[in-house]
């Protein structure tokens, strides 16, 4: 964990750590990680008007852009839900229904719906759990129910849930209205948005929105409140771990091709940032939410955004979040495991003022040393075979996203050694997600000085109401040998929400960290050293357990 950047994460395990106490829930009525509408399994494309419009949108509008997501290529690139954001509301009849605003909505909801839809899109709608909206709209609180028929009847495919003006508990209001959308008889994707991740949304909802509101800015722009690309990245990474087919994090919609015109949204930003904004969004596996002009998109922003290589990263089938593997101050390296054996999708990213030399181990990866093919999904362009790794110039705020293609390590984490110091007391957990439920264990691996091999297995244990508790860490081998611990995969099925972390004694002061690797795949190769970090009142923490290389 890189603690400068990570304390939010820290927050949201004491949270899950929490949660772990609840009451027992029936063994058949276990409730899955992610919520259980068979939708989103892979990220929701499309486009939604608040971006560039807020609260200056109308029926005309909406078509057009419906008809620009054809005209323009995007439907055919993937692109598919029009999202009308908030504002379209006017007030409730007499029996409470929802009424869409007279004047900017005449032809109604229904059939507006009815044209989306006749253009082979899909039609998303905006409420609030409050009793108003952001913008002072009507809310849904106490009409949750009665709003989610509304919205079957008009044919919504998708719902976005703001938090503004709400008293009640946010937890039962968004799973109040997950239940409405159920019970609404239409498959609707649940789209939670409520600035900040909690541990129970991956439950409530198919994404939730992790961050504040973005802005049409690369990197902080004072005075508007908003939160620039660069900053919403470092925050969504923290929670990597819960993103799988089912439920995605949400770091908000895109600002690509806006370059500053959206009426409260910023400085705008270059072609390079815009194509940094988009790859690393795909790279973490978001929704891809077009918040542009689609009837105006220069040849640019159009290029970033219907680019097929990249649009297949945040498609991906396995639907892992890529993740920051190795922060080498101003350069980063990114990576996501992807569908096929020994590929990997790997963003070098530069956040300096100038251009830089980036070099990517294919050892960082979890691949083998031999060599490995390399394309180019910016410019769709193959680089050819690279024995070890590859390095490349990578230009001020910019990204190469490369398509890595080697040999497959086997899946297992390795813990070496680099503090001289005796370290005892290790403690090994392992969080994880199999078959959408959350498993929990701890191995007691002792003084570091020898080799052990544990082994990571989902099956033979109880529900202990929020996750399945059991000997799933075990400790198969213990020899005289170099200081490592390596948790070797024994079930055979997908691993997700991979979170590894350590607890140890230095010199008979307790340690803690923690790393994610969200999916188990490949060898990750993390070293344990104690220093640095500080002390939370029990214990030391800090980046002690970090990826290293083989
Ligand atoms: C909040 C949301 C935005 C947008 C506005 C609408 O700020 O986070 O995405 O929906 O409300 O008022």
């Amino acid at each position: 964990m890189r603690p400068t950047r990570s304390r939010a994460a820290l927050c949201a395990l004491l949270t899950s750590l929490m949660l772990a106490g609840t009451a027992a829930i029936d063994a058949h009525h276990r409730p899955a990680a992610a919520l259980d509408n068979g939708l989103e399994r892979t990220p929701v494309m499309g486009w939604n008007s608040w971006n560039r419009y807020q609260c200056n949108i109308n029926e005309a509008l909406v078509r057009r852009q419906a008809d620009a997501m054809v005209s323009t290529g995007m439907r055919d690139a993937g692109y598919r839900y029009i999202n009308v954001d908030d504002c379209w509301q006017s007030s409730r009849d007499s029996a409470g229904n929802i009424v869409a605003d007279p004047v900017r909505f005449p032809g109604g909801m229904k059939a507006l719906g009815d044209y989306i839809h006749a253009r082979g899109l899909k039609f998303g709608v905006y409420s609030d759990r409050g009793t108003l909206t952001c913008a002072g709209r009507p809310g849904s609180q106490g009409h949750e129910y009665q709003d989610a028929r509304s919205y079957a009847a008009w044919g919504v495919d998708l719902l976005k849930y703001d938090n503004c003006n709400a008293q009640l508990d946010q937890q039962s209001q968004y799973e109040t209205m997950r239940d409405a959308l159920a019970a609404s008889g239409r498959q609707i994707v649940y789209s939670i948005c409520a600035w900040e991740f909690k541990p129970w949304q991956p439950k409530a909802g198919n994404q939730a929105r992790t961050t504040g509101d973005i802005g049409d800015d690369y990197t902080s722009h004072p005075g508007n409140g908003l939160l620039p690309v660069d900053r919403i990245i470092d925050i969504n990474n923290d929670y990597a771990m819960y993103a799988h087919p089912g439920y995605f994090n949400d770091p908000d919609m895109l600002q690509v091709g806006n370059y500053g015109t959206g009426s409260t949204n910023g400085n705008g930003m270059t072609d390079t940032e815009y194509q940094t904004h988009f790859s690393m969004w795909a790279l973490m596996a978001a929704p891809l939410i077009a918040g542009n002009d689609l009837t105006a998109m220069n040849a640019a922003t159009r290029t970033i955004l219907t680019n097929p290589e990249v649009i297949a990263v945040d498609q991906d089938p396995l639907g892992a979040q890529g993740r920051r593997i190795r922060d080498l101050g101003d350069q980063e390296i990114w990576s996501k495991k992807v569908q096929g054996s020994g590929v990997r999708v790997v963003a070098l990213w530069n956040r300096a003022a100038a251009t830089a030399s980036i070099h990517v181990d294919w050892s960082d990866i979890g691949l083998g040393a031999g060599t490995a093919t390399v394309r180019d999904l910016h410019a769709r362009a193959d680089r050819g075979s690279f024995t070890g790794g590859y390095t490349t110039a990578v230009p001020s705020h910019g990204v190469a996203l490369l398509r890595v293609a080697g040999a497959e390590t086997p899946d297992a984490v390795r813990i070496t050694k680099t503090d001289p110091r005796t370290i005892t007391g290790l403690r090994v957990r392992t969080e994880f997600l199999i078959n959408d439920e959350w498993h929990d264990d701890f191995e007691d691996t002792g003084t570091l000085d020898h080799s052990t091999t544990l082994n990571l297995d989902g099956n033979g244990a109880t529900w202990n109401g929020s996750r399945w508790v059991g000997d799933l860490l075990r400790t198969a081998a213990s020899t005289a040998g170099p200081a490592v611990v390596t948790v070797d995969r024994t079930d055979p099925r997908p691993i997700y929400g991979v979170r590894v972390s350590v607890s140890f004694t230095v010199d008979g002061q307790p340690h803690y960290d923690y790393e994610d690797l969200n999916l188990l795949s490949g060898t990750a190769n993390l070293q344990l050293n104690a220093n640095g970090g500080s002390w939370n009142g029990t214990q030391w923490v800090g980046d002690f357990l970090r990826p290293s290389a083989a």
